[in-house]
């Protein structure tokens, strides 16, 4: 469970959190244009239930293709601002704190969660496999995408590590306020130990700014 530190810190950005998508770095950009390709590809005729979906970003590009989503996230800002995407396909939208949530067992083809698993604490980290893997269909396949360190830039300052492991940046808003923000970074051996004693990583791309994996429960 993210701390409410983290929590506020997205309600208080979700006014200008699509920012991170659109910096004027054509290598960076190329990255997540080529994950949209391949998302796009992914969830072709596919029910989705996406977790912390935030502005709807990833929910607008999914919905191209996919049968239709359940997007949920925590903060009701966020949700505001994804439920005014144009979207295609049936997009439910819900509130819930996806913990605290009790999803449908087995009912999605495909579970996808954008830029949340470097939030989520190292010593719950099968809390959160649960949760991503109980609600897929068998052959279902789960998608998530975060962040690699260069882009995050030099202005989010490190605090401390604590005794699991986990990294602590200090991040502000353009009005100033600060926020201490857990947010772990893993090299592409350490997400494949990571992942693979409980799924089967189906794709790993690990690029310079970002990494992306499809995994599937089972063999
Ligand atoms: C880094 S943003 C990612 C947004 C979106 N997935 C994307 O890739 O653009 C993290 C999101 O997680 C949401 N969040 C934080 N804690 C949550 C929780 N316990 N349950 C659901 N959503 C949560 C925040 O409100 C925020 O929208």
């Amino acid at each position: 469970m993210p701390d409410k530190e983290t929590q506020d810190y997205y309600r208080q950005r979700a006014e200008t959190y699509e920012e991170i998508y659109y910096r004027d770095q054509p290598d960076r950009r190329k990255e997540i244009d080529d994950e949209v390709v391949r998302l796009r590809e992914l969830v072709t005729g596919k029910s989705v239930l996406e977790l912390a979906c935030g502005t709807g970003y990833w929910t607008k590009i999914m919905s191209e293709t996919a049968n239709a989503i359940t997007a949920s996230d925590l903060s009701d800002e966020m949700l505001a601002i994804a439920r005014h995407k144009p979207l295609v396909a049936p997009v439910t939208f819900q509130q819930a704190d996806m913990f605290g949530h009790s999803w449908p067992q087995g009912a999605f083809d495909m579970v996808a969660v954008g830029f949340w698993f470097s939030h989520q604490p190292r010593q719950e980290y099968e809390r959160f496999f649960d949760l991503i893997a109980t609600p897929l269909a068998k052959g279902g396949a789960i998608w998530l995408i975060d962040n690699n360190p260069p882009a995050e830039g030099p202005e989010h300052e490190h605090i401390r590590i604590d005794e699991f492991g986990n990294n602590f940046k200090r991040r502000h808003l353009k009005d100033g306020r600060t926020f201490t923000i857990l947010k772990n970074y893993f090299s592409e051996q350490e997400l494949r130990d990571l992942f693979s004693p409980r799924f089967t990583i189906r794709r790993l791309t690990y690029g310079v700014y970002y990494w992306s994996v499809e995994l599937g429960v089972g063999s």
